[in-house]
């Protein structure tokens, strides 16, 4: 691009750096996270994983019973489809959505050599989660919310898709602690999630703390 006065160049620097700029949440200004692509995967499914996110202790606060129907969403390669498959065992359901069908080629061979029977796959869009309406007792969200790049239209998406008694509950490295290692945009405060949700309709129940580096913040219809 040829600038021939220095006048344009002047008028167009606004445009251009905003091209540039991540987006933000227009309500709490935090910069929204690139999508972890599938080459990810290898980091999702790090041997690590289990000591650093303590994966069964999380789905053990979330006191799962036998028969529910739950959604997993943005579940790439399906760590923790799995453990929410055993929790509500063959009676349950669990909806494992994603926006990659990289990520679900990749659960959903996961779902065929664990034999994961009550788990239904599912495409979705980044601004519609493609879910039953008013059918869901929980849905969870494992360090994915601050992926969605359009979080309004998703969390009314997933609202609609809970039952009147319903829970959303978030798991987000928490942005509080400068000792968690994970890159600020991936991380989340609490503050940030409670404006943000809130202002979808969301209640705010708790956080459920207890886990090396993530907290648990858990919402109500
Ligand atoms: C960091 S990975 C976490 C995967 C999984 N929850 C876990 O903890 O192992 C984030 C995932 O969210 C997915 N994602 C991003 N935006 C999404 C959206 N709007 N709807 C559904 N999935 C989304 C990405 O494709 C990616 O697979």
């Amino acid at each position: 691009m040829q600038f021939t006065k220095l006048s344009e160049l002047f008028f167009l620097l606004p445009f251009l750096a905003s091209a540039a700029a991540p987006p933000v949440h227009p309500l709490t200004g935090r910069p929204i996270a690139g999508v972890m692509g599938a080459a990810g995967a290898h980091w999702l499914e790090r041997s690590e994983r289990d000591a650093e996110e303590q994966p069964r202790l999380a789905v053990r606060l979330l006191d799962l019973k036998p028969g529910m129907k739950v959604a997993d969403v943005g579940a790439g390669s399906g760590y923790y489809t799995e453990l929410l498959s055993r929790a509500v065992g063959p009676s349950g359901a669990v909806f494992a959505t994603d926006i990659q069908p990289a990520m679900l080629r990749i659960l959903d061979e996961r779902i065929r050599t664990k034999s994961l029977g009550n788990v239904q796959t599912v495409l979705s869009t980044e601004s519609d989660p493609r879910l039953p309406n008013n059918s869901l007792d929980l849905i969870l969200l494992v360090d994915v919310y601050h992926e969605f790049s359009q979080p309004q239209a998703m969390l009314r998406g997933l609202r609609a898709a809970l039952k009147p008694s319903g829970r959303l509950v978030l798991l987000e490295f928490r942005k509080e602690d400068p000792q968690v290692p994970i890159r600020p945009e991936h991380k989340m405060s609490v503050a940030d999630v409670r404006t943000e949700l809130e202002a979808e309709g969301l209640r705010f129940q708790q956080v459920l703390n207890g886990l090396p580096w993530q907290h648990i913040l858990v919402f109500l219809k």
